[in-house]
């Protein structure tokens, strides 16, 4: 299998550290690039870094939705305060911008410990986390972000200490060589990944409980618009914030971001009142459609349908099609797009349901039955 070099980073978007293969497409001339900064893009992109600190609640009862994930939170908490213990370790997923981080802080918070924030790239060596775990305090809570991406030899020294706070440190080497067993102060990690999927087993069955987040309801999210916009004191009426919520694809980081957009907008063209009207002249001009669909999204759709009749097309193939990185579009847009029932993933490739025809106002596929059937037909 061909890896990518280790000696730079360049190209980093074309290489698929999902499959971990180059896309044939890759050259010197044609390297699919990451954008970075759509609106409708749940990844945390720089303008979000200070809004996403004074936005992100700080209780749970402040975290509007997700409410079995919450109930059970409350119990483990509560159950782990009255044993005087730590809480047990949490596996967050889900796509970008729902709330794996704000959960992490708010658990600490709950549980009334100090977090330690770490991510999986930011750990290279054995030794950094091993560092990380023996300068903890007891019942302290180390959120490790992005933990698909922790080195395997870190991941390793991860497992005795989350099954018995402890560290196993090998001295010496070759047949002299010898296990030390250090014992770490008892400790809750939080992981939080937007791939559940590239997580190895041994790791995530470490784990006491694993949570996945989804996307928000509408009034959910309408809910987060009107308590954020009193804390930015925007005045907003009850249509407009149900319009920005419509758009904000079930995502509040989106959520956020757009009423950014729209205050903006209220206040230089309008009197600063976010009504209905304000938001939906200020969100038109985002180019973002009335399900959220933004630019890349309609090209995933025209693609599949348009250059390869509707599917299955490898996620490869997309992502050259359109110059996006694969990642990018399996971590962003095809949650989404698959949410609304638009986009089915089969193990050939994905296909575009009707409901993306209707929406981009196209013909119904012709025969989808009868194509769809040799789909699941693997052999
Ligand atoms: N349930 C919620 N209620 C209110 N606001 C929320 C909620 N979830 C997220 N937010 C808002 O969205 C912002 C982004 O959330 P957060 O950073 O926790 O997402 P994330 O899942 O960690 O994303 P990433 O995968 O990019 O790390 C927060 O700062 C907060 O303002
Ligand atoms: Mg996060």
């Amino acid at each position: 299998m061909l890896r990518p070099p280790a000696w730079t980073a360049w190209p980093p978007a074309a290489y698929n550290t999902h499959q971990g293969t180059w896309p044939k497409t890759c050259s010197l001339f044609l390297v699919p690039f990451r954008k970075t900064d759509r609106i409708t893009s749940g990844k945390q992109q720089d303008e979000d870094i200070a809004l996403d600190t004074t936005l992100r609640p700080k209780r749970l009862d402040d975290f509007v939705g997700q409410a079995r994930i919450k109930d059970n939170l409350r119990i483990a908490v509560t159950a782990a305060q009255q044993r005087g213990e730590p809480l047990d370790h949490h596996l967050l997923y889900g796509p970008p911008g729902l709330g794996k981080t704000t959960l992490a802080h708010i658990i600490a918070h709950e549980m009334g410990v100090n977090i330690r924030l770490t991510s999986g790239p930011a750990i290279e060596r054995p030794g950094d986390l091993a560092a990380i775990l023996t300068n903890l305090q007891r019942e302290d809570v180390l959120f490790i972000d992005e933990i698909h991406r922790l080195p395997r030899a870190a991941e390793e020294i991860l497992y005795p200490a989350m099954e018995d706070f402890a560290l196993d440190i090998i001295l010496g080497r070759g047949p002299g060589a010898r296990s030390v067993r250090l014992s770490v102060p008892p400790f809750t990690l939080i992981g939080a990944t937007t791939r559940y999927a590239l997580l190895s087993p041994p790791l995530r069955d470490r784990f006491g409980a694993v949570y996945r987040l989804d996307f928000y309801e509408r009034d959910d999210i309408a809910a987060i618009v009107r308590r954020n916009a009193a804390i930015l004191h925007v005045p907003v009426e009850e249509d407009g914030a149900l319009e920005v919520a419509c758009r904000a694809r079930g995502t509040p980081r989106v959520a956020n971001r757009l009423l950014k957009r729209v205050r903006d907008y209220a206040q230089v063209m309008a009197d600063g009142l976010i009504t209905l009207q304000v938001a939906q002249e200020g969100l038109a001009r985002l180019e973002v459609d009335e399900l959220g669909l933004d630019e890349v999204d309609h090209k995933v759709l025209h693609t599949i349908i348009d250059k390869f009749d509707g599917g299955p097309v490898g996620i490869d193939t997309i992502a050259a099609s359109i110059s996006e990185d694969p990642d990018t579009i399996m971590d962003v847009y095809e949650p989404y797009l698959m949410q609304l029932g638009f986009l089915q993933r089969t193990p050939r490739g994905r296909i575009a349901t009707r409901h993306a025809y209707e929406h981009l106002g196209l013909p119904p596929p012709e025969k989808p039955e009868s194509a769809q059937k040799g789909l699941w037909n693997t052999d």
